[in-house]
């Protein structure tokens, strides 16, 4: 079997070469980072489980005409998707404080807030992902006034869809991050959804409980990581319901 060339390895995901130009694919690795990379993980199975979440949720969003990178799921761990140049930022946002924004500005966890925040944090990791303004954007040329306004409208967008989908899942969505790349089509660039929406980009509180089924359990060592993973999943009707499969059992704390 030829070696496939691995186009770029982050903390969480590896992108390879692709079939086709134009395309790549998407692998989804069981480490778990968090504090920049101070704090490291294996977590069996996250992987796996990340890639049917943003499977699910991507093909959901294409479905509505919000346009992404993603094409297929290939296998368990990977994905095709389109090559796109990704705009150097991590787009939040946020429906209750928690998380940066509660420490930051002294609001607790779990106060809604008056209306939807966007943030955006500059994508460098040796700095600590910074949090800059739409200024610091435009004056550095990390994206223009048009990107801005189009990331601004989709993620609210992307954001309203998936209020009401966790939420059919009795899951209510706090905050989460996107990217957003630049897809070069002929003569023309289009702004699409880009990276992984999962658990670990998310923060997601059982509606009923507010137990943490998000990547906060791994931040705060909380345990039972993967299967509350697995119970998004479960509740979303990617996985079927608990049966034997050690990885779908859920308990809570
Ligand atoms: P924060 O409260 O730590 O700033 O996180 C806000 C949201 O962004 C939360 O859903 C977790 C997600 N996030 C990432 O996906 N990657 C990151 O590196 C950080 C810091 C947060
Ligand atoms: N990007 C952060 C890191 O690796 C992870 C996080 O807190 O979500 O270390």
């Amino acid at each position: 079997m030829a070696k496939r060339r691995k186009i770029y390895e982050g903390k969480a995901k590896i992108l390879y070469e692709g079939p086709e130009p134009g395309t790549l694919i998407q692998y989804f690795k069981d480490d778990a980072t968090a504090f920049n990379n101070e704090k490291r993980a294996v977590l069996d199975g996250k992987g796996v489980l990340n890639n049917r979440i943003s499977e699910f949720v991507m093909t959901q969003l294409n479905n509505i005409g919000l346009p992404t990178h993603f094409l297929k799921r290939l296998n368990m761990r990977e994905q095709l998707i389109r090559e796109v140049e990704i705009i150097p930022l991590e787009v939040i946002c946020r429906n209750v404080a928690a998380g940066s924004m509660s420490k930051r500005l002294g609001i607790e966890e779990g106060t809604p807030l008056p209306r939807s925040i966007i943030e955006f944090c500059y994508k460098k990791d040796e700095l600590g992902d910074p949090m800059v303004t739409e200024e610091h954007i435009t004056a550095f040329n990390w994206a223009t006034h048009q990107e801005i306004d189009d990331i601004l409208a989709m993620t609210l967008r992307i954001n309203d869809f998936l209020t009401g989908l966790f939420a059919g899942a009795r899951i209510k969505l706090v905050d989460f991050k996107v990217e957003f790349g630049r897809l070069y089509e002929g003569e023309m660039v289009r702004t699409v959804l880009a990276d992984e929406i999962s658990p670990d980009s998310c923060r997601l509180w059982d509606m009923d409980t507010g137990e943490k089924m998000d990547k906060d359990r791994f931040r705060r060592d909380m345990g039972g990581v993967t299967e509350a993973y697995a119970e998004v999943a479960r509740r979303l009707g990617i996985i079927k319901e608990a049966g034997g499969a050690e990885i779908l059992s859920f308990n809570g704390k």
